[in-house]
């Protein structure tokens, strides 16, 4: 497995059990609470099984488009937590001081799991780990030559799209899309962190003094960016595979694309909410989500469950347990 030292580093404090503990400020003000844990999950066996095409009915497109996406999380999460990270002596208040360093705690772990599960793609016959090296190198060149406050942006800005993309996931039956279940909890575990902590970096934006003006314009350019990768990246892919030449099959595989909830105007509405004046992640209300999800995912019951360590296991009880009586 190949894992750049920044990831083994962020790897090693998840090991050690720091990356969700703000050693700065733990002595400080141990009141300071954050409004999700770090959840030390592993998919090892989830994804026991797994297949080149494993969208439902073997869909080749949303496959491609799935696989593309995951390829360009690891380096873009590390991307996101340097971004973040470089803030985080600005900040005085110890909730969001606590919120960044269990958002950098997810961050971690989703690129961890991430590159595991790309690792298998590529056995599978994707070239992921190719897209990785060059998204790595493409985003730490971002961060050597653009100021902290624009990486934040741009952070800001692709955040916000993978909150819309986890509240379509939360909100829509993952099975009408996913076939593989071990794809489908992974999803549906990534989509539910980015759900708990969508705010995080927009509130540090605006903390540090981020201007509205830099935060539309850079998701003007990060939306154009984004789609022409996405679109590229997967014709791309498609085009390595075999089975996009078999007779009538991607015109079939499009015309399912198209129906399925991925591709539903109500996400273009939402991601371009982002350009209204005093904007917040907040004004998109997801806590029923979030509450359905961690009690579906690491409830007593929980379907991923099993698959937490020891002390995050607990710690996903005691948030399951607090979520249920509030309710
Ligand atoms: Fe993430
Ligand atoms: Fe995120």
């Amino acid at each position: 497995m190949t894992v750049s030292p920044e990831s083994q580093s962020q790897t090693a404090d998840l090991d050690n059990g720091t990356a969700g503990i703000d050693t700065d400020t733990a002595g400080a003000t141990p009141a300071a609470q954050s409004s999700f844990p770090v959840r030390r999950v592993s998919f090892a066996d989830p994804l026991d099984g797994l297949t080149k095409h494993f969208a439902k009915d073997s869909n080749i497109v949303i496959s491609h488009l799935l696989v593309q996406l995951s390829t360009v999380f690891p380096a873009g999460e590390e991307f996101f937590v340097r971004s973040v990270r470089a803030f985080r002596d600005d900040i005085t208040d110890p909730v969001l001081r606590k919120e960044i360093a269990n958002f950098i705690g997810q961050e971690s772990v989703h690129g961890r799991e991430h590159r595991e599960m790309n690792e298998r793609f590529q056995e599978l016959g994707y070239r992921t780990m190719k897209t990785d090296r060059w998204t790595d190198w493409r985003l730490k060149k971002v961060t050597n030559t653009q100021s902290p406050i624009l990486c934040l942006a741009v952070t800001v800005a692709l955040e916000h799209c993978t909150a819309v993309l986890a509240e379509m996931m939360l909100e829509t039956d993952a099975s009408d899309y996913l076939g593989h279940p071990g794809v489908q909890s992974f999803m549906l575990w990534h989509a539910l962190e980015e759900s708990e902590h969508k705010s995080v970096a927009f509130d540090v934006y605006k903390a540090v003094g981020g201007s509205e003006e830099m935060r539309v314009k850079v998701m003007r350019a990060m939306l154009r960016i984004f789609t022409a990768r996405a679109v590229g990246l997967t014709a791309w892919s498609l085009l390595r595979d075999r089975e996009t030449y078999r007779r009538g099959r991607l015109r079939r595989d499009l015309a399912a694309f198209r129906k399925s909830p991925l591709l539903d105007r109500k996400r273009l509405q939402a991601l371009l909410d982002f350009n209204r004046p005093d904007f917040h992640p907040n004004d998109h209300e997801t806590a029923h989500l979030v509450d359905q999800w961690r009690e579906e995912l690491f409830g007593p019951d929980g379907t991923l469950t099993p698959h937490l360590g020891g002390s995050a296991r607990a710690e996903a009880a005691a948030m399951s347990g607090a979520a249920a009586s509030a309710a």
